[in-house]
C-alpha cells in the first residue's frame, strides 16, 4: 500500500519560483490549505522542495506518482489543482508543463532578469495584462 495516494512536490527554496518568478511560497501554503480544509492529510501530501532546475519556467510542482509537472503556478490555481487533480484523477491541462526533452530547463535571463522564451506571463500571476486567464503553453 501507497504512503501516500499523491505526493505533491513545490520548489520553495529554489533561487526562482518561491518569490522572483512567482509566489511559489503562496503555492505550497495555498495547496496545503485546500487539503486540509478537505481533511485529506492522510491521503495527499504537499512537500516543499529544491529547485528542479526548471528556472524561469516556475512557480513550479510536480505530482506524483503520475509524474505530472505544472508551471507558472499562482496560489489561485492551488484550489483547481486539488479538485480536477488530486481529488478527482485528471491533470488540470492549461497548467501542465510539458518539455520536449527529459531533464533541465532553465531558461537565461535578461537584463531585466525576465527568463528569455518564458511564454507564461512573468511573474506569474492568474490574469495576464490583457486580463485572460494564466493558460500557458509549455515548454519554452
Ligand atoms: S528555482 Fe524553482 S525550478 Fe529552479
Amino acid at each position: 500500500m501507497a504512503v501516500y495516494e499523491r505526493h505533491v512536490f513545490v520548489c520553495t527554496s529554489g533561487e526562482w519560483c518561491p518569490a522572483i518568478d512567482g509566489d511559489g511560497l503562496g503555492v505550497h501554503a495555498a495547496l496545503k490549505a485546500a487539503i486540509k480544509a478537505r481533511g485529506l492529510g492522510a491521503r495527499i501530501r504537499i512537500n516543499h522542495a529544491g529547485c528542479f532546475s526548471q528556472c524561469g519556467n516556475g512557480p513550479m510542482a510536480v505530482v506524483y506518482p503520475e509524474d505530472i509537472w505544472y508551471a507558472a503556478l499562482t496560489p489561485q490555481d492551488a484550489e483547481e489543482i486539488v479538485e480536477r487533480h488530486l481529488v478527482g484523477g485528471e491533470p488540470v491541462t492549461r497548467l501542465r508543463y510539458e518539455p520536449a526533452e527529459p531533464g533541465a530547463h532553465k531558461l537565461e535571463r535578461d537584463d531585466g532578469g525576465r527568463p528569455i522564451g518564458r511564454v507564461a506571463p512573468w511573474p506569474a500571476s492568474r490574469l495576464n495584462p490583457e486580463g485572460e486567464s494564466n493558460a500557458h503553453p509549455s515548454p519554452r
